[in-house]
């Protein structure tokens, strides 16, 4: 821990350690630390399944863990350079999602295609600095048990989806998603709400300005 602390407080060790650990001027590891450093550190579930097709652009110094019996598809990307991914149990990521943490993704969650989950973004503010110069900003997305994402969604970061909701195909979600209910659109807005006094799906009224 000392040594990591030390990393951390030198900017000469800090840029030494990047530029040994990561391809320079990309977000993924070098096949060294992808082939011998990650698959000690990184957790993976009994039963877990990642497709030789997922790009898994990993860091050692971030979580990043895949429980019990879940599956990565092909053609996915995960990426922890700026914050832990964490799957839970029985979770499927569906084909071609992009997953950029911070995030947690619950236990019995289905993802389907083509999803986008982004705790991170760019700083845009001063405009005399290219965005891609300005410092990124980070707030964990959380995704919690039984939820089912449609496809071609984008999860924006800091949102969290309730328990046993869904989020219909083609969403923008950018606000909290309260737990059994169905939000659609960009930006998603409530569709259906569980009642758990009838055990009815209900519908939501949309909001009196749209
Ligand atoms: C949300 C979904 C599950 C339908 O649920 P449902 O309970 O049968 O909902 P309904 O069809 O009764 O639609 C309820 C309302 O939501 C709207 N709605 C449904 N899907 C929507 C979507 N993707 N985006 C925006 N609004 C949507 C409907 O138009 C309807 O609006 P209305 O009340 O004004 O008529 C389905 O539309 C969907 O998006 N499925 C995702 C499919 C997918 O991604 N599959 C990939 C394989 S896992």
């Amino acid at each position: 821990m000392a040594l990591v602390d030390k990393i951390k407080n030198s900017p000469g060790l800090k840029r030494l350690t990047l530029h040994l650990l990561l391809v320079p001027r990309e977000a993924r590891p070098r096949r060294w630390v992808s082939w011998l450093v990650n698959p000690f550190l990184h957790q993976r579930g009994r039963q877990s399944l990642i497709r030789w097709r997922t790009r898994l652009d990993v860091v050692p110094f971030n979580k990043f863990s895949l429980g019990y019996q879940s599956i990565i598809e092909d053609f996915s990307t995960i990426n922890n350079g700026m914050g832990a991914v964490i799957i839970g149990d029985r979770t499927l990521v569906g084909m071609s999602n992009v997953l950029i943490g911070p995030l947690r993704i619950g236990n019995d969650v289905i993802m389907a295609q083509n999803i986008v989950l982004s705790g991170l973004n760019h700083g845009y503010l001063d405009v005399k600095i290219p965005i891609r110069d300005q410092p990124c900003t980070t707030a964990e997305i959380v995704v919690e048990d039984e939820v089912w994402i449609g496809a071609n969604s984008v999860i924006t970061a800091g949102v969290r989806i309730g328990r046993h909701a869904v989020v219909a195909g083609g969403s923008v979600v950018t606000k909290d998603v309260p737990p059994y209910t169905i939000v659609g659109g960009n930006p998603a807005r409530p569709l259906k709400a569980y009642n758990p006094e009838t055990g009815q799906w209900l519908r939501v009224a949309p909001p009196a300005d749209s």
